[in-house]
């Protein structure tokens, strides 16, 4: 599908208002999107588990407007509150889907959000928050265009996700999505994640992820900034070409279930990310002592134990531990034997592989 294919023909907007509310999930990156080109075009292809327990409610209440204004009229709560500094992001998102949503002028839309994760936990909510917001909005077209099919709707809606930031495209569906071209992947988009095409082992169908957060605060240098610096980036044209040969690497162990292969494709991506940002110009760390801490602690427990535990890292200082279910148990004493007091106020986050955006009206 080519951008134009998310232009439906004219409509007319003969619903006077109404009401529609997603849950969507986060996602955290096996093989890690960094580096972008114009429209959020990534640099390289991705793949995720989409998350459960880490996720954004959206509701938004649409109002037909009396005539189509110049502006978009829209009211943004955030937790119950007004939350006036999100509201340029909002804006920025809806004129870069106007196009798409060309109903956007002739209704005001009441948003109000909340995340099930807490406040400032250092947990990025925009691909579970832009990823909510774009299914209520394509809810709301379907709503004018009763026919849309299934498969178009989680394509656009993808698609749209995507123009309000990048990952969020990888949180419509579940349990595994892959984003951006890769010639092994059938069906493969830089415009929309698609779920993950092939077979892949039980194993992998019921990951954990405990998040554990070591630094809440704000990110000294931010991911857009962070994706920008890949542009003349010294390794940017190696690092690209290793992405889709961990994606061709990944599917054999997928398939199999060979998680100890699984754990050397996850963690290198994990540090060849942070790598990455260490050796942009400016250069930069997002990692933490404790981040460290974390990381040796994980590699001297598997070591002795055999276990099958592994981290990875977003664009943060916190650490996702990802495990099989059959190991819960004891990767959890670990967790709070070993690992809590390397985390910002003893906090962690239990969550686990999930399905994908759900509509909760
Ligand atoms: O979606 P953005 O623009 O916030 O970029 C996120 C990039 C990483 O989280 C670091 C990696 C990824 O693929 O999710």
């Amino acid at each position: 599908m080519t951008e134009k294919d998310f232009k439906l023909p004219d409509y007319s907007y003969d619903k006077v208002e109404g009401n529609v509310v997603y849950k969507s999930p986060s996602n955290i990156a096996l093989i890690k999107y960094w580096g972008k080109k114009e429209n959020q075009i990534p640099a390289n292809p991705s793949i995720s588990f989409t998350l459960t327990a880490c996720a954004t409610t959206t509701s938004i209440t649409y109002k037909k407007l009396k005539a189509v204004t110049p502006d978009f009229q829209f009211d943004l709560l955030f937790e119950g509150l007004p939350k006036p500094d999100f509201k340029p992001k909002i804006e920025t998102f809806f004129k870069r889907v106007e196009t798409y949503l060309p109903f956007l002028k002739a209704y005001h839309f009441k948003i109000e959000t909340s995340n099930s994760f807490p406040h400032s936990s250092g947990i990025a909510s925009s691909a579970s928050g832009m990823s909510a917001i774009a299914l209520c909005l394509l809810e709301i077209e379907r709503d004018l265009n009763p026919d849309m099919d299934a498969d178009y709707f989680l394509k656009k809606a993808s698609f749209l996700a995507r123009l309000g930031s990048g990952s969020a495209c990888r949180s419509i569906e579940g349990d595994l999505v892959q984003w951006g071209r890769h010639s092994g992947t059938t069906g493969s988009s830089d415009l929309y994640g698609i779920k993950y095409p092939y077979k892949v082992h039980d194993v992998f169908k019921n990951y954990h992820d405990t998040i554990l957060l070591v630094d809440k605060g704000e990110k000294q240098v931010s991911s857009t900034v962070g994706h920008d610096l890949m542009h003349g980036h010294p390794f940017a044209k190696k690092r690209f070409a290793q992405a889709h040969e961990n994606l061709d690497k990944l599917r054999p162990i997928l398939e199999q279930g060979d998680v100890k292969e699984f754990i050397k494709i996850v963690e290198s991506e994990a540090l060849t990310l942070h790598g990455m940002m260490m050796t942009s110009q400016p250069y930069f760390i997002l990692m933490k002592p404790n981040t460290l801490e974390i990381i040796n602690r994980i590699w001297a427990f598997r070591s002795a134990s055999k276990s099958n535990l592994c981290f990875t890292l977003d664009a943060g200082a916190n650490v996702h531990v990802l495990y099989p279910e059959n190991e819960k148990e004891e990767v959890h004493q670990f967790i709070k034997n070993e690992l809590v007091a390397f985390c910002q106020n003893q906090q962690y986050i239990c969550d686990r592989i999930g399905f994908g955006a759900k509509r909760l009206s």
